[in-house]
């Protein structure tokens, strides 16, 4: 099964991607994760993602694309995988769609996670992602056990450097420009299905299960 996750930053698509990729047993790949894990270890691609990540901006699809080809095509993704953050432009999900058309293969599910604007805000100035996994918790919705611990690994807990409120703001104008499009992209596609993510993680989590299917 093949899975893309749509939605506003914060929306909750990381939040429901691991819980869908444990679930049915598919990696999960988060474009936003290898681009963090890249700036961690201070590598070329993590160096040039930065400049944009911090602005709010969309890395260029050229240092995107053939990342994402290229991890869909090994073989741990031979039964499916779940895409968190990508596409994220009408262009990127035409090379996806062209890379899958060459393998004999199609997106087979785009999951929504609906959430207006007016609770992201509050959403990112709560979340915490660890420095060590990248485990992310809320303040509010998802607490750690102990303050400022992650409980996966022990590590320290911090608000991401793109989740100052300015930031956000300027993540939430692009969402609306450039992604927000894919989502008549994939209805035309017959593979839209819409959630709501506005309720509990749990009641998030049950109805994408029921979208997609035991
Ligand atoms: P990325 O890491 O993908 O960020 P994003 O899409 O902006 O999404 P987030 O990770 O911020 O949020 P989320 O929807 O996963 O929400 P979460 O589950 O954490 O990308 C970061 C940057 O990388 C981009 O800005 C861009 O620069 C670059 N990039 C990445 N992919 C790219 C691409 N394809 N092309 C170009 N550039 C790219 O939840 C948020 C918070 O809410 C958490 O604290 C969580 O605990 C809480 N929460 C979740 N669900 C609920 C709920 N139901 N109720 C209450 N709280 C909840």
């Amino acid at each position: 099964m093949k899975i893309i996750m749509l939605g506003a930053p914060g929306a909750g698509k990381g939040t429901q991607a691991k819980k869908i990729a444990q679930k049915y047993g598919i990696p999960h790949i988060s474009t936003g994760d290898i681009f963090r894990a890249n700036i961690k270890n201070n590598t070329e691609l993590g160096k040039k993602a930065k400049t944009y990540m911090d602005k709010g901006l969309l890395v260029p699809d050229e240092l995107t694309v053939d990342l994402v080809i290229d991890r869909v095509g090994q073989e741990d993704c031979k039964n499916g995988y779940i895409l968190d953050g990508f596409p994220r432009t009408i262009p990127q999900a035409e090379s996806l769609d062209a890379a899958l058309e060459k393998m004999g293969e199609k997106v087979d599910f785009a999951v929504n996670v609906e959430v207006p604007d007016e609770n992201i805000v509050n959403r990112m100035s709560g979340r915490r992602a660890c420095v060590g996994c990248g485990a992310t918790y809320h303040i509010k919705y998802n607490a750690p056990k102990t303050e400022g611990i992650c409980d996966v690994c022990g590590e320290k807990l911090i608000l991401r450097d793109d989740d100052q409120p300015e930031t956000v703001l300027k993540r939430l104008g692009v969402y609306h420009d450039q992604t927000q499009p894919l989502i008549d992209y994939y209805a035309k596609a017959g593979v839209l299905k819409e959630v709501d993510g506005t309720v509990d993680m749990e009641d998030v989590f049950q109805a994408i299960v029921s979208v997609l299917g035991e």
